[in-house]
């Protein structure tokens, strides 16, 4: 049985302006099928009672039930005698999220395939693996060495770490879901960028934390007085955030609003949780990224994470966290909740890889910046009238559609062989349906074979328009 549920006002606030040129049903089926796609709710999640969602929509029950029974029909929704209607994703059981949708093209997602000396990595590293057999078993912290290679790491761009302050995590979002756990009691305020990544959002969500959302765009990045005030009036016991490069945005924090975080976060006592999982992918910049918390002199209190999911492969699932001894001390405590530690054969393909880490990102920033290239082409030509910012790395474009048609339009892609997320799975209350995040990091075909998708998809809504937005003849 679901315990999930999300209440008429909730998903109402997810639907945003969903009205279509369809009927009333159509348009509300279509738009909680891409809601349950994307994640926004969640598969398992119990959907409002058919009333209570028609008296919050302004629609007949009607329409609801006909709606539902669509949703019903396509396999997104289950009804579960005394349980009401559950999110469902179509052909999976209940649990499983199908990876891709029949060779689709998945830009939902802004990885990379695998750096090409993985495997070779790899054989090095099983080769090495007999004498770790009998020493090491579960391994909740790290492997001495891997923690000495990523200090070392640190120590040499200028922040000096010793291997106790690190901790070895399987991959980056596991960090950010162990520090939410560790650090965040329910109702504890967390603020975090708006836009942000989601999986973050939905972290700090799960333990209850009441979210503060900063603003940041492409083009401005972060508002130093909102996010001074936003410290000061919440005081939130966590922040979370991404100097560099932001994602969705692609921003990087000048050197003022750095100085601005750490001193509002040293006056309340937020811990900084400082997410470097793209740091090293500037596409512009050459040279070692700068960690954050090399300049402290305000004296916050700093965890940061890093990862070798974007540089390396998202496969591997090896990340870190640094931070104080006490803090990495407790973290290893509290994480036998969810896991028992990190694979020992991963940190030794890790070991491998980390000393060769600077040609793999070289390789990372000549393909990102190749596709940024590409990408910016081809928007031009096809879609002159959106907003593309320029980013100088990261691992996507955010881009500006022009008209609150984000939703559809990763809809209507689907039927052109294209899933990708649409803005508002950035946001939180359904926010951001002007935009749409495109990933840099596919091959440049892929990329093309994307783009066309999208002005398919495009076309199609022009030549379908929506006559409740008053501003989509400003678009079409
Ligand atoms: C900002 C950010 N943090 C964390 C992650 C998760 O990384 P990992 O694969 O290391 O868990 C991602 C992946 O998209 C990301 O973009």
């Amino acid at each position: 049985m679901a315990d999930v549920h999300i209440t008429a006002r909730a998903l109402s606030a997810l639907l945003g302006d969903w009205r279509g040129s369809d009927a009333a049903y159509r348009g509300l089926a279509d738009r909680v099928r891409l809601l349950i796609l994307d994640g926004r709710v969640p598969t398992d999640t119990r959907l409002p009672a058919e009333r209570d969602l028609a008296e919050r929509l302004g629609l007949s029950r009607t329409t609801v039930t006909a709606a539902y029974r669509e949703l019903r029909e396509g396999g997104y929704l289950e009804s579960l005698r005394g349980s009401g209607s559950v999110a469902r994703l179509p052909g999976s059981s209940p649990d499983v999220v199908p990876l891709r949708e029949n060779g689709a093209l998945d830009f939902s997602k802004a990885a990379m395939p695998a750096s090409a000396i993985v495997a070779e990595a790899s054989v090095a590293a099983a080769a090495r693996l007999q004498r770790y057999l009998s020493e090491f078993d579960y391994d909740p912290v790290g492997l001495p060495e891997l923690r000495r290679a990523i200090a070392e790491r640190y120590s040499d761009t200028g922040l000096p770490t010793s291997p106790d302050e690190i901790m070895v995590t399987l991959g980056a979002q596991h960090a950010i879901g162990l520090l939410a756990r560790t650090m965040v009691a329910r109702g504890d305020r967390a603020l975090l960028e708006m836009p942000s990544y989601p999986h973050a959002h939905d972290a700090l969500r799960a333990v209850g934390a009441r979210l503060v959302p900063v603003t940041v765009s492409s083009e401005s990045g972060w508002n130093d007085a909102e996010i001074t005030q936003a410290f000061e009036r919440t005081n939130p016991v966590l922040a979370y955030l991404m100097p560099d490069f932001h994602n969705p945005t692609g921003a990087s924090m000048s050197e003022r609003t750095r100085a601005a975080v750490r001193r509002s976060a040293a006056r309340t006592g937020t811990i900084l949780v400082i997410d470097e999982t793209t740091a090293d992918l500037s596409i512009d910049r050459t040279g070692p990224h700068r960690p954050f918390a090399t300049d402290n002199s305000e004296g916050a209190r700093i965890v940061t994470i890093g990862s070798l999911g974007k540089t390396v492969w998202g496969g591997l699932r090896i990340g870190w966290i640094r931070a104080d001894r006490q803090t990495i001390r407790k973290l290893v405590v509290a994480r036998s909740v969810g896991d028992l530690g990190t694979p020992i054969l991963e940190q030794l393909v890790s070991m491998e890889l980390l000393p060769r880490l600077d040609d793999v990102i070289e390789l990372r920033r000549a393909q990102l910046g190749a596709t940024r290239l590409r990408l910016e082409q081809l928007l031009a030509e096809h879609f002159p009238n959106w907003d593309v910012p320029h980013v100088r790395g990261g691992l996507a474009v955010w881009v500006g559609i022009g008209a609150p048609l984000s939703s559809q339009l990763a809809l209507a892609a689907r039927s052109h062989g294209l899933v990708i997320a649409a803005g508002p799975r950035f946001g939180i209350d359904g926010a951001f349906e002007r935009f749409l995040r495109i990933p840099i990091t596919y091959s440049l075909p892929e990329t093309e074979r994307g783009v066309e998708a999208l002005r398919r998809a495009w076309g199609s809504l022009v030549r379908d328009p929506v006559p409740a937005m008053p501003d989509l003849a400003a678009v079409v």
